[in-house]
This record gives structure tokens, sequence and C-alpha cells, in this order.
């Protein structure tokens, strides 16, 4: 890294700062306490996303883990089944909240690319007997962060709906990154959250605010949700200060995640070193490169932070690469010549 070069951060899009306009529309945010249901910026927020969404009620909460932890909550009974694919976030990544926070018995079901069927999920279901942990709730993911942002195809989505509603299941659905499926795909947000009972979405993420996820769904399922959000010590005081930031990413940092979906695109298009690939469609805003070698993750890691580079490793031999807020264009084409300067074995 030269003395003149600045620090580039694709560890995540959770690593942005909030904007000078956001600084300010934070600032003149009207506040009240939310815990006494007078905040209401809070209140605004939480009926903006939900219209957005297409569903009755939102729930304003600290982050996505605490939305999808609540959805599953406030959807199943302890000992019940839950099915997720085997690359979900509510299941790798949320610390084993299911298991302690619920009670459920999570069954994982494997999918290609992370895309989940009705069949896939239906082969799964437990029988009704006295034996076996009673279905009760679908989780699903869109994008799909470990299947590197992929975008789920609407109709997987639509036919779980269909399939599940039949079965008498609830479905959630992870939109941590649901932006980015509406933006990448075209599809209107109500259309995507339209076959599902729940949904939550983060605007921590590539929206850029600081903090803040909102659970959306019926009004008595969010009832449900608002009453474990205060168990689980979720309730905030005047976090309108944070709703103010998430309503500023809504209405002026939504548009631009194009760019940053362009400019993974870019990144792996513009790759070419023979131990260098990246195994899945760049739909959205993550890319995950595959790297040949013993610790090829290690490796790379430590070549693109030698070069004020920083990414995070994604498991053996995967290293994560997330465009984001604080990139420019002239950021991506030094990444592209960082990686392919990695040095070969
Ligand atoms: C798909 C997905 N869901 C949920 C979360 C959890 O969000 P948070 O970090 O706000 O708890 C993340 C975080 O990266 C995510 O990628």
């Amino acid at each position: 890294m030269h003395a003149n070069e600045h620090l580039i951060d694709l560890r995540s899009d959770t690593v942005t700062r909030p904007t000078p306009g956001m600084m300010r529309a934070m600032a003149a945010a009207e506040l009240g306490d939310d815990v006494l249901g007078d905040d209401p910026t809070v209140k605004r927020l939480q009926a903006v996303v939900a219209e957005r969404l297409g569903k009755e009620a939102g729930l304003f909460v600290p982050s996505g883990t605490m939305g999808n932890q609540l959805a599953i909550r406030a959807q199943s009974a302890p000992g019940d089944q839950v099915v997720v694919e085997d690359g979900a976030h509510v299941y790798r990544y949320e610390a084993g909240a299911p298991a302690a926070l619920s009670g459920v018995q999570l069954t994982c079901v494997p999918a290609p690319g992370g895309l989940l069927s009705w069949e896939r999920v239906e082969a799964a279901l437990n029988p009704a007997n006295v034996h076996c942990a009673p279905p009760s709730l679908v989780c699903l993911e869109n994008t799909h962060n470990r299947a590197g942002g992929r975008l789920v195809p609407q109709a997987l989505v639509t036919a779980i709906g269909a399939g599940a509603r039949a079965r008498g299941l609830r479905v959630h659905l992870d939109g941590a990154r649901l932006w980015h499926a509406h933006i990448a795909g075209g599809l209107p947000l109500a259309e995507l959250a339209a076959p599902v009972d729940t949904v939550s979405v983060c605007f921590s993420k590539g929206l850029g605010a600081p903090v803040g996820s909102v659970l959306a769904g019926d009004r008595e399922v969010i009832a449900r949700a608002w009453r474990f959000r205060k168990m689980w010590g979720g309730g905030m005081r005047q976090s309108g200060l944070l709703a103010a930031a998430c309503l500023y990413a809504l209405e002026h940092q939504l548009e631009r995640l194009a760019e940053d979906h362009a400019r993974a695109t870019s990144i792996a298009r513009g790759l070419d070193h023979p131990a260098l690939a990246v195994g899945h469609p760049v739909d959205t805003n993550i890319v995950i490169i595959d790297v040949a070698g013993a610790d090829g993750d290690t490796r790379l890691v430590a070549h693109l932070a030698s070069r004020g580079i920083l990414t995070l490793g994604f498991g053996p031999g995967r290293v994560r690469l997330v465009p984001n807020l604080l990139n420019s264009d002239a950021d991506i084409a030094r990444v592209v010549d960082a990686l392919n300067g990695f040095p070969r074995a």
C-alpha cells in the first residue's frame, strides 16, 4: 500500500458510516420514549416500512438477528420443527438462537446455490405423529448471503409460500438484503414479500444506517413479537434517533445500491488469475472468491491487507468481498489489480 492510498474496507456492507445528510436527519429527529410507545419517528419508520413491504405492521429492532429470532419465537412453540436452508444466516450465524431463545428444532435442508424449493421443504417436513417435532415455520433468505448475495427467483418464494400455507405452516423471510433483491431484480418490495407471513429488513448493511432493522407482518404476529422484544431487552427509548437514519437511508440511499452491484460485477469480471475463481453468479453486492491451494483464504486475505484492502475469510479457501457506500470506481480498479497480483504458487 502506497503512503497516499487509503484503506478500502470490503469486509462487509456493515462497515459504512452515517453520511453527512444522514447525520443531519438524525440530529433533527423528533423523539419520544418508544418503550412507552410515543416516539413519533420510530412509529413513522414502522408504518413506512410495513407499507413498502405490503404488511399490516412493523416493529423496530436493534439488529437483523433480533428481527429473525423474534419471527421464529412469535411463530412457533418450543419443540416445533422449523425448516431452513443449510446455509441460512438464522442457522449458521445467529449464535444458536433458535435453540436457545425459541427451543425449536431446526431441520437444515441443503440446496444448490442456497435456492430452496417447495419440493425440498415438503420432503423435510416431519409427519404428523406423536414421535416427531410438529412443523410450524419455514425460513427463507433473500438475498442469500452465504450463497454470494444470490437473488432468489420469485417463483421459488411463491411456490414455498403457497405450499406452506396449504400445510398450515407460516413462512418468515430474512430480508436483511431484500433491498438488493428489489434493486437488482426490479420487483416491488411488496411483491417480494407477498408470499411470506413475516419479513425482516436491515438498514445497517448496504443502506448505510448505523443501527436498525424492522420486522413486518400481520398485526397479531407483530404484537407477539413486541412482547418478546421487551422480554429480550430490545425495547429502546429515544430510538427515533436511529429510526431517522433508517428513514433517511430508505429515501436517499436505496437506489444507489445499483452502484454496489455494478462494482461487485466489475470485481468478478476483472478477475484474471489461475488460482482465483468466483463460484457463483454475482447477482448483487457480494463476491465470494474461491482460492486454490493450502490456506488459500488466509493467504489471500493477508495479501490484500498488505495492499490496504480489508476482506473476510469465508470458510476454507473462500474470501468474501462486499462493495459498499464507502467505495469508488477507482477503489474497485485497485482491488482488481491487487487480486490479479496475488503471488502465484
Ligand atoms: C442474511 C443476513 N441475515 C441477518 C443478518 C443479521 O444482521 P445483524 O448483524 O444486524 O444482526 C445478517 C448480517 O450480516 C445477514 O447477512
